[in-house]
């Protein structure tokens, strides 16, 4: 039987709880302790992180559906989720905070990926960047923002960005030959000196056979429950959007109905005149209202 969110909000709640680092990571991963991560875009789903006491925060190119709109995380431009990003900075306090290089921010040169993982850094004080793929020029990429003083997380499996080249939205590595490339992209990436690597979409079995051979932490969405930890879109865990999701995907709340059951309320309230109520507007004395109608004869 799973726990009701109402159950463990308050636990989950620690004020003097220290700022995650790539060490508590690494120690996390050592110890065995799950790793939790969720995406956030904006102020809000920032302090709900942060109140739940999440490890680890994403600023996913999954903001570009989520929040924006898009039908896809391919048009979504770097200072879109850079605007995203400040938003989510200024609610976080502990959780460690990655940002998602766009679609184009990163394939040109080392030098252009670079220059934009600094902008996450420099800009809206992110800890460390997320880049798709493990295929020479991502892990090239990898590599070069390592170097200049950036932390990386990698990202194999389903790359969302390239989900056109892989044949559609569908899990990856599902053959030998194909869980092969996955194994081969992870620990190219692994080799670069990612701190981190995401799993997306690829047989429960074929990730547990990975775990023996990478050393750093793997944050899993839809790869089973054998890597260090999960994350979820938060709009996918909440249930605000319409439809369901990937079959990864655990809903936890459905506050899309509940927004639109709110918002349908108000309307039949104005409609009905049952909004607004005396309680909620503002007195004014008699006699200044008697002098203000004076001087409007
Ligand atoms: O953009 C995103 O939300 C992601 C996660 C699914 C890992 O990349």
């Amino acid at each position: 039987m799973s726990t009701h969110p109402s159950q463990i909000a308050v636990v989950a709640a620690a004020p003097d709880r220290l700022p995650v680092t790539l060490p508590r990571l690494a120690e996390m991963k050592r110890l065995g302790e799950p790793i939790v991560m969720v995406t956030a875009y904006d102020f809000p789903s920032a302090r709900a992180a942060e109140s739940a006491g999440v490890d680890m925060v994403l600023v996913g190119d999954s903001g570009a559906m989520t929040v924006l709109g898009y039908p896809s995380t391919v048009a979504v431009e770097l200072d879109e989720l850079l605007v995203l990003a400040k938003a989510v900075r200024r609610g976080l306090r502990t959780p460690f905070l990655v940002g998602d290089m766009t679609f184009g921010s990163y394939e040109i040169s080392d030098e252009q990926a670079i220059r934009n993982a600094l902008r996450f850094v420099k800009e809206a004080g992110c800890d460390a960047v997320k880049l798709e793929g493990g295929g020479p020029s991502s892990v090239s990429r990898a590599r070069a923002i390592i170097g200049a003083g950036i932390p990386v997380m990698g990202h194999v499996g389903l790359t969302p960005q390239t989900a056109t080249a892989l044949g559609g939205y569908r899990a990856q590595g599902r053959s030998a030959d194909a869980a092969a490339r996955v194994a081969a992209a992870a620990l190219a990436l692994q080799d670069a000196g990612c701190f981190s690597i995401v799993f997306e979409a690829i047989p429960s079995e074929v990730a547990a056979e990975l775990m023996t051979r990478i050393e750093v932490p793997v944050i899993g969405i839809g790869a089973g429950p054998a890597t260090d930890g999960q994350v979820l879109v938060f709009h996918d865990l909440l249930g605000i959007r319409e439809g369901l999701g990937a079959r990864f995907v655990k809903r936890y709340a459905s506050l899309q109905d509940e927004m639109v059951a709110g918002v349908a309320a108000f309307a039949d309230d104005v409609r009905t005149h049952r909004y607004p109520e005396p309680r909620h507007g503002y007195a004014i004395d008699r006699e200044q209202l008697s002098a203000f109608r004076d001087r409007l004869a």
